[in-house]
């Protein structure tokens, strides 16, 4: 069953997943910071999605663009004119609401609308609220200095299409993948990390001959959506959804979202676009520069097409959450579990104590804990080690932050020199020489 996102919040406060941002202070709307396990978790999804694309396949290059871009930037994308929210006040209560919130995108009218604070009918006329943040570069605060927190990474990638082209001698369809920190003043946040101010992007700027962008679109939904099923996602909860061509934003000829059946509803986790020749047209007449490409088969300049799946670091680390976690009764007892990907679970590996009043015990499991810590031998990611309970605790306490295995080390252990390995889905256990132990466990991890 499908927690609610009310057991998720508090595991990810209690356990150091996620704590609200600027707590200390009473804590910054829609700002989360991620603690200990969160950013190992984090880690996780984004090395995930780069070992796809940049590491095994030949056709992409990673990048890792400035924040703070050219304001022209802005300009040539469309972002100054297009990208902004409608809003309007409710004139009883003056609370503000996004437009299309009110009329449930379009399909009401605006004179059928009612508060859903006070009931009220009557609303101020619309306005047009820009979502980028703004900022100035340099000392001076003016106009000429203004510049803005980037929206989206992908204007980054575009600007550096020749340069990346032309430094790895690279033929179409060149790919270039970035993750990366976007910023929107976003009017309706919400949902946990769902939809921040500040969040995270993995995006893929995919770019192609135009007369096989159709394929290219086809492509890169299905494997994106197979990403997520090979990381575990339940496929039940995934589902692809076209946009109508009046939901296309500016830049797009056709658009599609990967959706997961959140606690609170169908919600987007990535889009993939097809933004057609949109963005080096744009980038090449505000710069001046020529970012065509030269086809060798029919000897002539083009403007590549770009296909891109940007899909949200926190959105798909969410889901992998919700997705991953269950409770299960054993023994009479309720066990909540993270059955998260080997891939992704933020510790792959608990070593604990079977009695913690033993010294000798417990100076062999701190041994062996910095042992299993040491890197280069072969990472087994970052190691715990839990003394603080007794051992049915200790277990409990690792299942619930997905922990793959529980190495635990006991009298036994300072004769035989064995140590017992605990598997998180099933609970089995195994005798294990510790000078075979790192093999053993980097061979699970495989
Ligand atoms: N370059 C295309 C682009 O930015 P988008 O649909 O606006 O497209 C892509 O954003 C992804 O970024 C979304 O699918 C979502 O996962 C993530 N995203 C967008 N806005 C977000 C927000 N306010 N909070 C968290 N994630 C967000």
């Amino acid at each position: 069953m499908k927690p609610t996102m009310e057991k998720i919040v508090s595991l990810c406060k209690r356990r150091g997943f996620i704590f609200p941002g600027s707590e200390l202070y009473g804590g910054l709307a829609s700002t989360w910071d991620y603690g200990p396990l969160g950013v190992e978790l984090k880690r996780h999804v984004k090395a995930a999605w780069w070992m796809s694309l940049v590491y095994e396949r030949p056709d992409i290059e990673g990048l890792d663009a400035a924040i703070l871009m050219h304001p022209q930037t802005w300009q040539a994308s469309g972002h100054i004119k297009s990208f902004f929210d409608l809003l309007v006040d409710c004139k009883n209560c003056k609370k503000r609401f996004k437009l299309e919130d009110l009329t449930e995108a379009g399909a009401k009218k605006m004179e059928q609308v009612k508060c859903p604070d006070c009931g009220g009918s009557s609303f101020t006329q619309e306005r047009a609220f820009n979502l980028m943040f703004k900022t100035f570069l340099g000392a001076v605060e003016d106009s000429s200095s203004q510049v803005y927190l980037r929206p989206e990474t992908a204007q980054g990638i575009f600007v550096n299409f020749s340069n990346v082209l032309n430094t790895r001698h690279k033929k179409l369809p060149l790919g270039i993948a970035q993750i990366g920190k976007a910023f929107r003043n976003e009017v309706t946040t919400g949902n946990f990390t769902f939809r921040s101010r500040e969040f995270e992007q993995m995006e893929l700027e995919y770019f192609v001959h135009p007369d096989q962008a159709p394929k290219w679109y086809k492509y890169w939904v299905k494997e994106r959506l197979d990403w997520y099923i090979r990381l575990g996602i339940n496929p039940k909860n995934l589902r692809v959804r076209e946009h109508k061509k009046d939901e296309l934003a500016h830049y797009a000829k056709a658009c599609s979202d990967i959706e997961y059946n959140f606690p609170f509803g169908w919600s987007e986790l990535e889009g993939i676009a097809n933004r057609a020749d949109f963005d080096l047209v744009q980038h090449a007449q505000s710069s001046g520069k020529d970012l065509s490409y030269f086809d060798e088969d029919s000897k002539t300049k083009i403007i590549p097409y770009i296909i891109e799946p940007s899909g949200g670091v926190d959105r798909a680390m969410l889901a992998f959450l919700i997705d991953a976690y269950r409770e299960e009764e054993v023994r009479e007892r309720k066990r909540v579990v993270l059955g998260l990907d080997k891939l992704l679970a933020p510790i792959k590996i608990a070593v604990l104590p079977l009695l913690k009043n033993r010294l000798d015990v417990v100076r062999l499991a701190q041994d062996l804990t910095q042992q299993l810590r040491e890197q280069r031998a072969g990472s087994l990611g970052k190691v715990v080690y839990d003394d603080t309970a007794a051992i049915g605790r200790l277990y409990r306490r690792q299942d619930e932050v997905g922990t793959l295995y529980c190495v635990t080390v006991d009298v036994q252990s300072l004769e035989d020199k064995k140590v017992t390995v605990r598997h998180r889905d099933t609970m089995l256990q195994e005798r294990i020489s510790v000078d075979k132990l790192r093999e053993y466990l980097l061979e699970k991890l495989k």
